[in-house]
């Protein structure tokens, strides 16, 4: 179901207790990462931006994220915190457990979450998030951006995509509202930030959506290649692995690719 994702359809009551207070819809943008990082200094807390579509968006590790117009939820908000704050170490996981919620609720799927950052449906990609974030004196500007394929058919996808890549609308046997979609992330990252965050409850809500553990992984970090079984997501949000040839080690998302054989 194809309506644009207006202010007034995304904040029916209003601004949420953290998000809304400042929104921007786009018909058309680079990135709204792109956009919320070049005026966090002067967008209040909680500003978000939403766009029907990108001309630049980005995904984690210098990727490109496309939709075509209309097609997908893509949104950023816009969190100011505190250097050290652990809402930096954290968001990734926050964005995919906020994603897998409003998934869940506007639609009845129910995806589930890989390391790090992707929330997947019938094992393949539906959304994922991108957390970025920039300092400025003494105060750290947290983007953290999503984006959801709501209402692609399989051949939007490009030919590298096709066997990896998903909509809700492919997963589901009901027409998807992609507005209800959106609101419902809004609803969901906001729940989770209006207070402190509640770290273990957080990490406890991934690790129930996520099939990794006991998993094999390859892994590629500062250029070294790593295989082994995933052993547990610790509550900063790096992965534990226990490798082939012997001994633990953890990961970080920020430096850690992870190697599909797909
Ligand atoms: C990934 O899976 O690598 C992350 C994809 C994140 C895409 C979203 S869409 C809204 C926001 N703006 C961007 O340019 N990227 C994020």
């Amino acid at each position: 179901m194809h309506r644009p994702l207006t202010i007034e359809g995304l904040f029916p009551a209003g601004r949420l207790r953290r998000l809304g207070g400042h929104v921007d819809h786009y018909p058309q943008i680079d990135s709204t990462n792109t956009r919320l990082l070049a005026q966090a200094d002067v967008l209040p807390d909680g500003a978000v931006a939403v766009a029907e579509l990108q001309t630049a968006g980005r995904g984690r590790l210098g990727r490109r994220w496309h939709a075509p117009r209309g097609a997908a939820v893509m949104l950023s908000v816009l969190l100011k915190t505190t250097a050290g704050s652990s809402l930096l170490e954290h968001a990734a996981m926050l964005g995919a457990v906020a994603a897998a919620e409003a998934i869940e609720t506007a639609t009845g799927l129910m995806p589930r979450v890989r390391w790090p950052n992707d929330v997947m449906l019938s094992g393949r990609k539906v959304a994922g998030v991108l957390a970025e974030s920039r300092t400025a004196a003494g105060e750290v500007a947290l983007v953290l951006g999503i984006g959801i394929n709501c209402l692609q058919q399989r051949g939007h996808f490009p030919p590298e995509l096709q066997n990896s890549a998903t909509s809700l609308e492919i997963e589901s046997p009901r027409a998807i509202d992609r507005l209800a979609v959106a609101r419902m992330l809004l609803e969901r990252i906001d729940a989770w930030t209006v207070d402190e965050v509640d770290w273990p409850r957080l990490r406890e809500s991934w690790r129930t959506r996520c099939d990794d553990f006991g998993v094999f992984a390859r892994l590629l970090h500062n250029g070294d290649e790593y295989v082994g079984v995933i052993v547990d997501v610790l509550e900063n949000g790096d992965l534990t692995v226990q490798i082939e040839h012997g001994g633990r080690r953890q990961f970080a998302a920020a430096t850690t690719t992870r190697i599909w054989n797909t």
